[in-house]
């Protein structure tokens, strides 16, 4: 391979993959290399925690592409090796392996790793977390092999999917968060009481406002977790799903900007020139947001980021002002949400909880800023055009089931 490309794209995952892929869309002839430190060749990220955690896809279902589709395109894959060192003056990059690959320009795609637990014991086999491939292969096999009691460290999606999935396979599963609610960071207190109810009806153990003080080892491997109250519950295994950290040490060594992960502007440039910036790395100002800046941890916001970048580098420059959308599956239930709730000042709740099927709507100064739809997709629809069009409507008239959502706007 070229030690030298014109596009040199950072990260293999969502939205390295759809930069790559756009760019030659948008009729860019250069070279593009991408640079991954997985072995794997580009897969989807949200089947790990969900279908393919559960055995129900394998993982050829989960390819981005065929192998055959990045020869065909001109699109060069360097895989398991990382970038370790940015030099934006020669515009090069260097690499694990102690090789050097040049740049016309430079996108960083590289997301972000599993935060690990950070108490005694933190190292110990058997504990797990969800985020790439490996993690996933590891804990399957530790689940074949027998593994029974599952503690879960974190209510997130990350952990809200693992637990259903390991409900499934019917084992038991105590699930600690250390927030007084689940999905606190995400969602409003109505969304997590129901997720709350329906994890419980499930036969989760909860433990909220928990946290892990200490891993319990035995045989040199983890037995079970110390709870900040003293309790010890015994686990074969442990799951952390406790977020992520933005993978932008080289960037910012380099130089750019950043504090939680890497700034970029509504091009997504980052401060280096000739240096772009996508996906759940990335803070920006987003415009569904009020303009505050916050990294959105989306397949949707790393796809829609690399459109903006592939435009930008083949002369047709447009702000990154896309729709934010996102969803989860847990047992039976289709979790679609539509917006960004963050700065909401009220909420409103239309359908009923007990039905199964509603909706948490949430308004920030009365106007309608984001949708979070359980099993109804008609709702999701329908409230991502009135949060697209600014709409001002009264709670009463969201909450009433007889009004449909379209005619409001
Ligand atoms: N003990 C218990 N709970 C903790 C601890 C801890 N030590 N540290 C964090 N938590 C809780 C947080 O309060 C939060 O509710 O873990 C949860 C982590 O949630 P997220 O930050 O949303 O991260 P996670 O669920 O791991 O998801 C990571 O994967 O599904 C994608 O889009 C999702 O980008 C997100 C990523």
């Amino acid at each position: 391979m070229e030690d030298r490309s014109d596009v040199l794209i950072v990260g293999t995952g969502h939205g390295g993959t759809s930069a790559a892929i756009a760019l030659r869309q948008n009729g860019f002839e250069g070279s593009i290399a991408m640079i991954g430190r997985e072995t794997e060749l580009p897969y989807e990220r949200p089947p790990l925690s969900k279908e393919y955690l559960a055995g129900d896809k394998p993982f050829d279902r989960i390819a981005i592409r065929p192998a055959a589709f990045w020869p065909e395109k001109g699109i060069a894959i360097r895989s398991g090796v990382a970038v370790v060192g940015v030099d934006p003056q020669a515009r090069s990059v260097r690499l694990s392996d102690d090789t050097e690959h040049g740049y016309g320009t430079l996108i960083w795609a590289t997301g972000g790793d599993a935060r690990r637990l950070s108490c005694p014991g933190s190292d110990l086999p058997g504990i797990h977390t969800i985020r790439n491939r490996a993690d996933v292969d590891l804990l399957r096999a530790e689940l074949d092999a027998g593994a029974r009691r599952a503690v879960v460290v974190g209510g997130g999606y990350i952990g809200l999917e693992a637990a259903a999935v390991l409900r499934k396979f019917d084992r038991d599963v105590t699930l600690v968060e250390a927030q007084p609610r689940v999905l606190a960071r995400v969602a409003g207190e109505e969304l997590s009481a129901f997720y709350q109810a329906e994890h419980a009806r499930q036969g989760v153990d909860l433990r909220l406002s928990a946290s892990v003080e200490a891993i319990v080892e035995r045989d040199g491997r983890v037995a079970g977790v110390t709870l900040s109250d003293g309790e010890t519950i015994d686990a074969d295994i442990v799951i952390a799903g406790i977020g992520i950290i933005p993978s932008v040490g080289p960037l910012i060594a380099a130089g750019a900007a950043g504090a939680d992960g890497v700034d970029i502007d509504e091009l997504c440039r980052t401060s280096i020139e000739d240096v772009y910036a996508i996906g759940d790395c990335a803070a920006h100002a987003n415009v569904w947001a009020d303009g505050a800046v916050l990294r959105v941890e989306s397949v949707q916001n790393a796809h829609d980021m690399a459109m903006t970048v592939a435009r930008a580098i083949c002369g047709d420059p447009q702000p990154y002002r896309a729709f934010p959308w996102f969803w989860s599956n847990q047992y039976d239930l289709k979790l679609q949400t539509a917006g960004i709730s963050a700065g909401y000042d009220a909420t409103v709740l239309r359908g009923s909880p007990e039905d199964r099927k509603f909706s948490v709507i949430y308004l920030r100064g009365g106007k309608v800023i984001a949708f979070d739809c359980v099993n109804d997709t008609r709702s999701y629809v329908q409230g991502r055009k009135l949060i697209e069009a600014g709409s001002v409507v009264e709670p009463a008239t969201l909450a009433d089931p007889e009004v449909a959502l379209k005619s409001l706007l």
